[in-house]
């Protein structure tokens, strides 16, 4: 969802702007821009479409992005945006200029009252040239800017937040003050990077870390000033806040497709070591220690229930932790999306430990519902991919998912790691409660040990699943279904499908299918079931020869002991046995494959998938 990128500096601005858009494309948008100041003007460029087009436009307008080359410019700021107020086009695009060309701004976010200061304004006599929310900053910043005897960006900047109701990330340029660029965040992620007689403001630090591995994790409420060389935070008082700087970890490789088509190729092929980073490296003389989360009987004796939130995959991570926590612990958990939970007037008190799963940790409605288990008194772990994210700041505890950047849309290692956290959450909690037993205890951590090997091995059979894939990706709905732990299974599979290929689909649990869904089966409709849970096989079994015999093609994904079994099915896909309990993490792989494929197959833009954005951060 939207990207900023802003930056002041020695560099071919252009583009170091160009570039930081390109790597928040990930994020998801529908049109791009780039304003920057030349010869004391400012101007601006923007399209509706790709940040491609943005380049072309920039490349007509004569403007080099050869690195050893530049344009004279020294400061500009760039945008991608998701469409909320007014539909895509190059007028509603970012940047937006105020009425006297002065003041540019690029925004994350919304404006909640645009309406009513729209009206304001308009009475003033300014005339608004897009129909958008952030429009309405441009000019209410030049409203306080003119009324002001000296040149105050800063101030006017403050002044106009005063009367903002709603979350932003806004980054301002105005021409008078060629050398400084102004952000204020609230609710929208922003980092600084800090160089040597450079500086960069952006979303997240892809865009900044080709550049500098130095970067500030701006807090709420608060307004930057900076230069090239001069970094300054105030809270909307103008009180001068402290910052901290940071080292980001991840490495600039990392975010590039290494040889892959596309990024969602790459990042299945990452499970292995993903799982590895993140939850081999936890297990260690036989016990599994959550770095992070200095879990004990003491702190599991004031836990009297548990909350689960979260949106989209990591919901269903978060919905096999519910199945693993209860099973193992025996402490009654709900697992929410987090959307609906503020509404849900829920349960909560000091007894409460909420889970909190984001990849992104910027999920804004995943944020909202933490703020609110946490304002209802509630402890809170955050099981977070992105370090010093939002909610990973705000939670009481974090284990971050070592997953590295994962720059396809369609969540795929990260759901991985996300399942291998809640597995290590609820061995670790039950055998702490003495709910299992040190032999047992050992004997699944070994199992956790074995599954990066697992992982490669269901990698390398991957053409089977593309070759089922070409024969498949003209099917207008395909169901999956499952019982257990194969119906959260089931739900991830329908997800990862629709969100690519775009093909409707339906997750069931097995036995439901006959209370309605099972109408709408009929010759050749594609189901697909993982069975991968020994002891409800034999009503799997039934559930499959309910739909073959309606006439449904049916694709099993089923673990090598059971494979013997004899489903009528009309394709089997095997992965390696494992305890069953662990299985999910080894039968999502082959769905992921499967959605990918046919997506391919489809001609789908496999990592941008239309409508969708990486990190939603409106709700
Ligand atoms: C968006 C993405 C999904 C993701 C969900 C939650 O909808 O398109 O792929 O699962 O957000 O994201 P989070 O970063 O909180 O895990």
């Amino acid at each position: 969802m939207c990207g900023i990128v802003g930056y002041l500096g020695h560099r071919n601005t252009m583009e170091v702007l160009l570039k930081g858009l390109t790597a928040l494309e990930y994020r998801g948008y529908d049109s791009a821009g780039v304003s920057f100041i030349q010869g004391g003007e400012l101007k601006l460029i923007k399209r509706k479409g790709k940040v491609s087009e943005l380049k072309k436009a920039v490349a007509e307008a004569g403007y080099t992005l050869d690195s050893d080359k530049g344009n004279n410019i020294h400061a500009g700021i760039g945008h991608t945006r998701w469409a909320t107020h007014g539909a895509p086009s190059d007028e509603n695009s970012h940047p937006h200029l105020s009425m006297n060309g002065k003041i540019c701004v690029v925004h994350n976010g919304i404006i909640e009252n645009y309406a009513e200061l729209r009206r304001f304004l308009t009475k003033k006599g300014y005339v608004f040239a897009s129909d958008t929310d952030t429009e309405v900053a441009a000019q209410l910043i030049e409203y306080y800017y003119e009324r002001r005897d000296e040149s105050d960006i800063e101030a006017a900047v403050r002044a106009a937040l005063q009367d903002i109701i709603g979350s932003y990330a806004l980054v301002v340029l105005c021409s008078d003050i060629p050398d400084m660029i102004i952000c204020a965040k609230k609710d929208n992620p922003v980092i600084i990077g800090v160089g040597e007689d450079e500086n960069i403001v952006a979303s997240d630090v892809l865009a900044v870390m080709e550049y500098t591995k130095d970067v500030i994790y701006m807090e709420d409420n608060c307004i930057l000033t900076m230069t090239r060389d001069q970094i300054e935070i105030k809270d909307i008082f103008g009180e001068k806040v402290e910052y901290k700087t940071e080292k980001i970890e991840w490495d600039a490789d990392t975010a590039q497709k290494g040889g892959y088509k596309h990024f969602m190729m790459k990042e299945m092929f990452e499970e292995p070591k993903a799982f590895e980073s993140t939850v081999i490296s936890k297990i260690r003389n036989n016990d599994i220690v959550l770095e992070g989360f200095d879990v004990d009987a003491e702190y599991l004796s004031g836990i009297k229930n548990i909350n689960i939130i979260a949106c989209g995959t990591a919901y269903h991570a978060g919905c096999v932790g519910k199945y693993l926590i209860e099973k193992l612990c025996r402490i009654p958990v709900v697992c929410t999306v987090a959307s609906e939970f503020c509404y849900s007037d829920p349960i909560i008190d000091d007894s409460t430990l909420t889970i909190v799963i984001s990849q992104s940790g910027e999920t804004l409605d995943t944020r909202n519902a933490m703020r609110e288990a946490k304002n209802r008194g509630s402890k809170t772990l955050a099981i977070v991919n992105v370090i010093g994210s939002t909610i990973a700041r705000e939670a009481d505890n974090v284990i971050y998912t070592s997953a590295g950047p994962e720059i396809s849309v369609a969540s795929t290692k990260a759901y991985v790691t996300q399942l291998g956290v809640m597995y290590l959450i609820a061995f670790k909690f039950a055998h702490i409660l003495g709910k299992l037993s040190d032999d047992r205890y050992i004997a699944l951590q070994k199992e956790l040990l074995d599954i990066p090997g697992k992982l490669t091995a269901i990698l390398e059979k991957q053409n089977e699943i593309q070759r089922f894939a070409s024969t498949q990706f003209n099917a207008d709905s395909i169901f999956f279904i499952g019982r257990g732990l194969d119906y959260f299974l089931s739900m991830e599979a329908s997800l990862k499908l629709k969100e690519i290929s775009y093909i409707h689909s339906e997750s069931y649990p097995g036995g439901e299918l006959k209370h309605g869904t099972i109408a709408l089966i009929e010759e050749g409709t594609l189901v697909v079931s993982p069975i991968t849970q020994p002891e409800l096989s034999g009503k799997m079994e039934s559930n499959i020869k309910e739909v073959s015999t309606r006439g449904a093609t049916v694709l099993v994904i089923i673990p090598e002991k059971l494979a013997d079994t004899a489903f009528s099915c009309d394709v089997k896909f095997i992965i390696p046995n494992s305890d069953e309990l662990l299985t999910p993490i080894l039968g999502v792989l082959p769905c992921q494959l499967f959605a990918y494929y046919m997506a391919v197959n489809k001609g789908c833009d496999v990592d941008k998938p239309r409508n969708l954005a990486k990190s939603v951060t409106v709700e």
